[in-house]
């Protein structure tokens, strides 16, 4: 994710619009900034250049003067969250084209970026940093030497393969094109004549107006002279939109289109992934060899992000034949005895505060133990007191249950199971190919499927899951999940263990949801499941086939080893279902607070 926030009308204090807009879009994460502006010239008859402002670190830091910029109509800023290059001044948005007279921000990935890197080179275009954003500029300005700039934004969308939101300015005329394929971005339109922002979410300019147009995917908006025009790109033809009126307050409006954060939370997990794998291929290195020489490794987390602990026992033992440990953090300091100086511990969190991980930290560090965090906040306690820390890159996650943060913490450690077996390529491709087929399933129709489910077992008192492997920790954590937000009674089981107890507690019509991957345990948690069936249970199946045992199938794409991640996803949205469903806040549920700071 990223922060885009764009200004042109008759206020001459734009950078401060812009740069305030996005400090509230600062939950969107960031790790650096910047603005591109026009200062507005007393001498109309002189030229008026382009001045850019770029920052490392966080906006919200960001307290000096605005006078400093002086006054400017014309601004446009983006907060960035580096995938292409290093966190530096130099790769910071917004890029310049190689005449400087394009000028853009971009939020996603142009994947195919190299390719067009190469073709410009060979056309003597010469490249300032490692983005691949800055070879956008530089391919508008490339077709803009034989098209109008219009119609060379419209060639360039058309070459970038990914997910992406622009927003470009023409120098010369103060032309602004923005342009999207699945990030968002939406345009307000002003109280004045003239006066129109452009932004990732509407808070950025909700204190100025509350009339918006949505762009949607492959739509662009061209903003000249005063006006606003529509452009849809799949159908090359212009078109009408309309200005919706909205009433909201800045909190609700920072769910964008979404009731709920927990929404939200996990339809970004078309994006977080491919995020959180983007690491530095040194630093998992590094930490893979910790692991290697280390004489016993411990992971540690609670809650969610202790299953994902769990998982990720089995993903060592299977992919790089290793043994590590698990303890939640309260269970941890009954370990210590074994804990020394050549102890590693990794502790899991997405808050980086939890009490209970961080009496693990403290444990282990008296112990002298290396201690390596996977944590979402980044400047967290746990981050602070770690030798090495990966953030996992999610961005913030405000709904109480884990989601995007749950998949983001399990591809890390996924991609570090590949390292230990020396192949960190392979993991990383695995997992690119995982994001991918999240983002496809992530739709409407895949929402409504389970909608369906829940209105049919909302009213239900108990249910269960099964797994087996990597996929038993998946069933405790949708449990977890299920708790959490729905109040319904609902256990995770080993596929293997109901027969030896729990399934005394089935009887006509109880859910039970079977996580079945295509793997090793697929025979056996279908046994599991039709053992259960004989005693009345509705097997509602996850898979990636349909099978003769299942009352209800949701489909999940077969991505390997990555099933826990895909697994979890429809048990989220269930879940997410269910609490609205029985009129439950699923953002706050009650008794829970997202940062468990209490032992
Ligand atoms: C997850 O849905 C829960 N809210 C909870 O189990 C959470 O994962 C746990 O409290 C750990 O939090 P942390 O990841 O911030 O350390
Ligand atoms: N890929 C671009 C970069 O790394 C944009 C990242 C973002 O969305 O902030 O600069």
């Amino acid at each position: 994710m990223c922060g885009i926030c764009a200004y042109q009308g008759p206020e001459t204090k734009a950078v401060e619009i812009v740069i305030e807009a996005l400090k509230r879009l600062e939950y969107r994460g960031y790790d650096s900034w910047g603005i591109a502006y026009k200062p507005a010239h007393l001498d109309q008859n002189k030229p008026q250049e382009i001045e850019i402002y770029k920052e490392v670190g966080k906006i919200g830091d960001f307290k000096s003067s605005y006078d400093q910029f002086g006054k400017s109509s014309f601004a446009i800023g983006h907060s960035r969250w580096a995938t292409h290059g290093g966190v530096t001044k130099r790769n910071a948005h917004p890029h310049i084209s190689e005449n400087k007279e394009i000028v853009l921000v971009h939020n996603g990935i142009f994947e195919n970026y190299l390719n067009f890197k190469k073709y410009l080179e060979k056309k003597a275009h010469t490249f300032k940093t490692e983005t691949d954003t800055e070879v956008i500029a530089h391919l508008i300005e490339e077709h803009y030497k034989t098209h109008s700039f219009e119609d060379s934004v419209k060639l360039a969308v058309k070459e970038i393969e990914g997910r992406y939101a622009i927003l470009v300015i023409n120098n010369k005329d103060n032309t602004m094109i923005a342009a999207r394929k699945g990030s968002p971005l939406i345009i307000g339109v002003g109280k004045s004549k003239g006066e129109y922002f452009i932004a990732s979410d509407i808070p950025a300019f909700l204190p100025y107006t509350n009339k918006v147009v949505y762009l949607d995917d492959n739509q662009m908006v061209i903003v000249e002279n005063q006006k606003i025009r529509f452009f849809d790109n799949s159908t090359q033809q212009a078109i009408e939109k309309r200005i919706i009126e909205i009433d909201w307050d800045i909190e609700s409006a920072e769910k964008g289109d979404f009731d709920h954060f927990m929404l939200k939370e996990i339809m970004e997990q078309k994006d977080t992934l491919s995020r959180s794998i983007n690491q530095d291929p040194i630093t998992i290195n590094k930490v893979a060899r910790a692991i290697e020489n280390a004489h016993g490794t411990y992971l540690v987390g609670c809650g969610t992000a202790g299953k994902v602990c769990m998982v990720a026992e089995y993903l060592f033992a299977k992919i790089a034949h290793k043994h590590i440990n698990f303890s939640f953090g309260s269970e941890f300091p009954y370990h210590q005895q074994f804990i020394n100086n050549k102890t590693l511990l990794i502790a899991v969190s997405q808050s980086g505060e939890t009490a209970d991980t961080l009496e693990a930290l403290e444990v282990a560090q008296k112990k002298g133990a290396k201690i390596i965090s996977i944590v979402n906040v980044e400047g967290s306690t746990m981050a602070r007191m770690s030798d090495i820390v990966i953030p996992i890159k999610a961005g913030p996650e405000k709904a109480v249950a884990s989601t995007k943060a749950t998949t983001s913490q399990l591809a890390i450690l996924t991609m570090l199971a590949y390292a230990c077996d020396g192949g960190v390529e392979k993991g990383k491709q695995l997992l690119i190919a995982t994001a991918g087929q999240i983002n496809d399933m992530l739709n409407p129709r895949y929402e409504n499927h389970i909608r369906k489910l829940a209105r049919k077992i909302r009213k239900i008192e108990s249910m269960y899951i099964i797994g087996r492997g990597a996929n038993f920790p998946m069933a405790l954590e949708a449990a977890i999940k299920l708790q959490e937000v729905s109040y319904i009674h609902a256990e995770g089981f080993a596929g293997g263990e109901l027969k030896h107890g729990p399934i005394a507690l089935i009887s006509e019509g109880t859910p039970v949801i079977a996580l079945v991957p295509n793997d090793e345990t697929t025979k056996e948690i279908i046994s599991n499941a039709t053992e259960i069936k004989a005693r009345g249970g509705y097997i509602i199946g996850v898979s990636s086939e349909n099978h003769p045992v299942f009352d209800y199938w949701i489909r999940v794409p077969d991505t390997g080893a990555t099933s826990p991640i895909i697994n979890i996803i429809p048990i989220q949205i269930l879940a997410y279902q269910l609490a609205v469903l029985r009129k439950n806040n699923p953002d706050m549920p009650r008794n829970l607070a997202k940062s468990v700071t209490v032992k």
